[in-house]
């Protein structure tokens, strides 16, 4: 019985090398003429993109699905076997229509942004934790980092890219079994800024 992967950011940096490394296990699998081990599920908000469609083309089950979207989520990762998630900081730090809501709500771009993220990944969690009784044990896989404002002992309060990812795991921790992947700074982003996505040029 194959396993079922969701992969939430298949199209971004992170999610697609899951991705590529799922698919090279399912090729390895076809070459010696066995069945492929892993049903690959991505979730993505365009699946007219064109990594989305060149994913599909190499037998990728692409859903699309909204990390502000809670029910949606818990339906699309229902079953799941293993999920590896990202949530976004930087998309509603920069995009202008989210510095005008910052604005009117009167917080920093900074501070909505964390409430975005942290939004995302409390609806993460709950639709992983709605699913556990198939979630293979660490089959809860997600990508974070550390507690800015508590490792500095309160010196560095506003790296809120680094506090949303690490406030969701105290709650995590509650809900099921999860494994936090804490990434290092990578490669692609040395002297481009944080935002720039490779995932077309490494996939097409
Ligand atoms: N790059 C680094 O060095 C690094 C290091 C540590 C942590 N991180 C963190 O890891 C996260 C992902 O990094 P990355 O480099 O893989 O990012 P990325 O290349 O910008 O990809 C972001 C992914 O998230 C998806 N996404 C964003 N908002 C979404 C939403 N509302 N609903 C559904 N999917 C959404 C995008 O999918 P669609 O646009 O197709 O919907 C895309 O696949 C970021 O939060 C970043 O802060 C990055």
């Amino acid at each position: 019985m194959p396993k079922s992967i969701a992969i939430i950011g298949i199209t971004g940096n992170q999610g697609s090398s899951v991705a590529l490394h799922y698919l090279s296990l399912n090729s390895a699998a076809i070459q010696s003429g066995d069945a492929p081990p892993y049903i690959i599920c991505g979730l993505t908000r365009n699946p007219a993109s064109p990594v989305a469609i060149h994913l599909k083309s190499q037998s990728v089950e692409i859903v699309k699905a909204d990390l502000d979207d809670a029910s949606m989520l818990i339906s699309t990762l229902k079953g799941a076997n293993l999920i590896f998630s990202v949530t976004n900081y930087w998309e509603p730090f920069f995009r202008p229509d989210c510095r005008v809501k910052a604005k009117q709500l009167g917080v920093s771009p900074r501070k909505y942004a964390y409430d975005v993220e942290y939004a995302q990944g409390r609806n993460i969690a709950d639709a992983a934790a709605a699913t556990v009784d198939t979630l293979d044990d660490n089959g809860f896989i997600v990508s974070t980092l550390s507690h800015a404002t508590q490792c500095s002992n309160g010196k560095y309060r506003e790296l809120y890219h680094f506090d949303a990812k690490a406030d969701v795991f105290p709650e995590l921790a509650s809900l099921c079994t999860a494994s936090a992947s804490r990434r290092g700074y990578i490669f692609e982003d040395l002297g481009i800024g944080v935002s720039r996505r490779v995932s077309p040029r490494t996939l097409i």
